[in-house]
């Protein structure tokens, strides 16, 4: 089979599960992935006969395609923020509005050799993209499941970057109560209520995991609250606080931050308008 009748069974194949601009792009990435190609050599190889082995892992990932898993899981990685991170179903796939909140934070970093925590670190996407722009910080991970920990740890082997990544729970403080003197706190906790469920896509559902997305009903804000104690007892003076929220909660987030005496309180819509990050100071 020639590359230009792999485009063309794979667009067939494909067709009834994804939309047309969605499968242009997983297009690229399977090229991308079993033949190393870039887009233009798709259309330059395009008489380029497939090897056996090669038609095999072209199979393979559109079986796991036709059956909903997501692209990042099904290849096992993707890129956040111009780096490579490794994902699997123990991890939430890093999203583009998580881009846009490391965005916020490194617009801000007003130097290297800060010490930074991000809290409920899954992949590391945060963590790894923040140590690779500024090599001298501190920068340490934490969260409740070892399994995403793993993850993260062979995301900053990849990179060949050190960052100290602890098992704990945020919402029992104790276990962390060491971790002091932070110029940066950053979070993008679980904040959809289980109500919330029946509206989100299947294949979120399906392969993404419950504790990375999931609380319980009417406590949306449960983290926001415990990592905003968390970090009014462990920034120094001038140290900062970033969250990614929902655009439902954001309004709560600002006021809940302000109530607890936290100054310059701001908040910042992503790519698409929606209010889905906020920052604050500890004076
Ligand atoms: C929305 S995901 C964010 C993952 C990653 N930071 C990102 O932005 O892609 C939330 C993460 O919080 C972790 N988590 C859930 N409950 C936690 C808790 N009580 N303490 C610490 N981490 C928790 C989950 O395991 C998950 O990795």
């Amino acid at each position: 089979m020639m590359n230009k009748a792999v485009v063309n069974f794979i667009r067939d194949d494909l067709s009834p599960f994804y939309p047309e601009q969605e499968l242009n792009s997983i297009l690229f990435l399977m090229f991308e992935e079993v033949l190393g190609y870039s887009k233009t050599d798709i259309i330059i190889k395009a008489d380029t006969k497939l090897k056996k082995k090669e038609k095999f892992r072209f199979e393979q990932i559109l079986g796991r395609l036709k059956r909903m898993e997501p692209i990042q899981y099904v290849l096992g990685s993707t890129q956040f923020y111009g780096i490579k991170i490794l994902t699997d179903v123990r991890t939430l796939i890093p999203r583009p509005e998580t881009e846009e909140l490391v965005s916020w934070i490194l617009e801000e970093f007003n130097a290297d050799g800060l010490r930074v925590l991000d809290i409920g670190t899954g992949s590391g996407c945060i963590a790894v993209a923040i140590k690779k722009c500024y090599p001298n910080c501190q920068v340490i991970g934490i969260d409740i499941s070892e399994h995403a920990l793993a993850v993260a740890q062979k995301n900053a082997d990849i990179h060949k970057i050190s960052i100290n990544f602890i098992q704990g729970n945020i919402l029992n403080a104790t276990e962390i109560h060491k971790i002091k003197e932070l110029d940066i706190i950053v979070s993008n906790p679980p904040y959809i209520e289980l109500k919330e469920k029946n509206m989100m896509a299947k294949n979120i559902l399906d392969f993404e995991p419950e504790e990375a997305l999931f609380v319980e009903n009417n406590s949306a804000l449960i983290f926001y609250e415990a990592i905003g104690e968390f970090a009014f007892k462990n920034l120094r003076s001038g140290g900062k606080v970033f969250f990614e929220t929902s655009a439902l909660y954001n309004n709560a987030v600002v006021d809940l931050l302000k109530k607890m005496g936290f100054i310059s309180v701001e908040s910042r819509k992503d790519i698409n308008g929606k209010p889905r990050m906020v920052r604050a100071v500890f004076k």
